[in-house]
């Protein structure tokens, strides 16, 4: 959520910062702004809207400079306006600030800005920043930054730029700052591919750590104190991070899942052993994660418990804390993320932390802060995902896990197998007549007003995952429920054709999920089954292959398929989700 990107140069830099908004727009959506150091001053252009609409209305290109810094918004605190976009100046124009994140204090901050005469153009919380570096000018343009930065609580970074000097500051809490080292420049955005077409080389920047990007960058604590980094060469493929010739990255995503599973698989067997080993150890294991990584932890209780008859906790990151009383140094939380950044994610795991318990995280994003909190991280390598909609990583931490589970098992060789079987199956099965298939059952749905999911055991978390990938991207109701469930209460939302996808799979749940969907049916409901083998209370059939254990990774693939079909047909982009951002990194 909200994207920085700063560079500062020799050349002309804003092309590069225009690109690097553009690369880095599923961070947000609502308003895209840069601002520029020039001979005059600094020179602002901003309004609503993506990077194109932005560039056609306020044309960003048009402006020149060696020195500047973009960003894209997700809105937080302040309505989507072009008074709210960043970047934020102070009251002379001479500072100006692009930032990321929530400042908790911002009210008592501004009440105190305006006692003392500052004006504020905007709604936001950014705006203390600039107004608090206005303020103490006299300690120079970094000490300034610094003692604002000092007054700033809750998960923030940012990035100032001062019209009298031709250097960038970045700050960091909490929320996500990389450096990217280029020839003769340097870059610093929020996410990596910000800037990737220009380097892969880069210096992470940690929480309570500062930069001052001028010939170099030179890294500090808050108090000025230097702080020594290294250059770490990312392993990605700028390519990787393209839509190449598919229309969008959604459906790019959808389709590397023919070989992603055995990317997140190869992890050498003595760390997956050490990990099972602790997880078989661990007085207490929780699995968390939020929105559809929350689902892959819900999923491992199930998977764990029937293939390693071992009892692992899930609980939902946002809730995390009304559990830390049962954390002890004994403890294991294994944390999964794609971003590796969500922010009630990291305060889940900075709590355990702080109980002394292990962290172990599944995670996308090499470098993240997740990845680099953790006691032992395994990278889940699907490669940049750039859709908001997660897709390739769910089913890359699905094998991961369910992996785990037969590590824990002591059947490691047997979980690999399965694993690399599942990948040809999915091969086998995102064929042009599959992606037919399921575009005609789009086509008869889009009207639909709500859609129902249900599963049991494992595919109970699918239903949940798949009713996500709907409302997200085709943004039509969609609910998922525990088949058990219905009777307690969804039944009555059953009326005349209501859709209720129904995932059957070949294991001991079989014959009550059939009976729940007896039961919908029985209501009128249209009942689309999702399974290896047709069945006659099925109106509509979508095969998937007969995985055993790795069920739930084959049954979320079509419900993705059908949600990207259902968004194309509402006339959406479904690489950007309404109101949504890839990397939620706010509480
Ligand atoms: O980056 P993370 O995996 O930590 O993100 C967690 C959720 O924000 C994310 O899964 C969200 O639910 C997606 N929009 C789902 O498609």
């Amino acid at each position: 959520m909200c994207g920085i990107v700063g560079v500062c140069g020799q050349g002309n830099g804003v092309p590069k910062v225009v690109a690097g908004l553009e690369k880095s727009l599923y961070r947000g959506y609502d308003s895209v702004g840069i601002a520029v150091l020039t001979p005059s001053g600094i020179e602002v252009r901003k309004d609503v809207g993506k990077v194109q609409d932005v560039e056609q209305k306020a044309g960003l290109s048009a402006l020149e400079g060696n020195v500047a810094i973009g960003h894209n918004r997700w809105a937080t605190t302040g309505k989507v306006s072009k008074e709210n976009a960043h970047p934020h100046l102070d009251c002379t124009g001479k500072i100006a600030v692009v930032h990321n994140g929530i400042i908790e204090n911002f009210e008592t901050l501004k009440a105190a800005l305006i006692a003392e005469g500052h004006t504020f153009a905007s709604e936001t919380d950014t705006e203390v920043i600039a107004h608090l570096i206005e303020k103490h000018a006299a300690a120079g343009f970094t000490g300034a930054c610094r003692a604002a930065f000092a007054l700033l609580t809750g998960r923030n970074a940012f990035v100032a730029l001062h019209a009298g000097s031709p250097i960038l500051v970045g700050a960091r809490r909490g929320s996500p700052l990389i450096v990217g080292i280029g020839h003769g420049e340097t870059f610093i955005a929020s996410d990596v591919p910000a800037f990737l077409e220009q380097t892969r080389d880069v210096m992470y920047l940690d929480d309570d750590e500062m930069v001052v990007i001028g010939d170099r960058p030179v890294f500090s604590t808050p108090d000025g104190r230097p702080v020594e980094k290294r250059v770490v060469t990312i392993d990605i493929d700028p390519a990787q991070a393209e839509k190449g010739s598919y229309p969008y990255f959604l459906i790019k995503e959808i389709m590397e899942q023919k070989d992603t599973i055995s990317r997140a698989i190869n992890q050498p067997d003595q760390e997956l052993l050490a990990i099972a080993d602790r997880i078989n150890r661990a007085y207490g294991t929780f699995f968390t994660g939020c929105g559809t990584a929350g689902k892959v932890c819900m999923a491992a209780e199930y998977l764990f418990s029937a293939i390693a008859k071992k009892h692992v906790n899930y609980v939902v990151s946002s809730e995390f804390p009304s559990y830390r009383e049962f954390l002890t140094p004994k403890t294991l939380v294994v944390a999964i993320s794609q971003s590796g950044e969500t922010a009630d994610l990291l305060d889940a795991v900075e709590a355990a932390k702080k109980q002394g318990a292990a962290i172990f995280s599944l995670v996308n994003v090499e470098g993240s802060s997740l990845n680099r909190l953790s006691d032992w991280s395994f990278l889940i390598n699907a490669g940049p995902e750039k859709a908001v909609a997660s897709t390739k990583a769910t089913t890359s931490q699905l094998a991961l896990v369910t992996l785990l589970a037969y590590a824990c098992a002591g059947r490691l060789a047997e979980g690999k197998r399965l694993l690399l079987d599942v990948e040809e199956q999915i091969n086998d099965l995102l064929n042009p007549r599959y992606e037919a298939h399921i575009k005609k059952l789009a086509i008869q749905l889009k009207t639909a007003k709500s859609i129902y999911l249900i599963g049991r055991g494992a595919n109970y978390p699918v239903a949940l995952e798949g009713a996500i990938k709907i409302m997200e991207v085709a943004r039509i109701h969609a609910q998922g429920f525990a088949g058990g469930e219905l009777k307690h209460g969804p039944l009555a939302l059953i009326f005349d054709r209501t859709p209720c996808i129904v995932f059957v799979a070949n294991d001991a749940t079989r014959d009550h999920i059939l009976s729940n969907a007896m039961e919908v049916k029985a209501r009128g409901g249209r009942i689309i089954g999702v399974s290896p083998q047709n069945n006659p209370v099925f109106d509509d059939w979508i095969r998937v292959p007969d995985a055993g254990d790795a069920s739930p990774i084959v049954n979320i693939i079509p419900i993705q398929l059908l949600a990207y079909y259902l968004g194309i047909l509402q006339g959406f982009d479904p690489d950007y989700c309404a109101n949504l951002s890839k990397s939620i990194t706010v509480r």
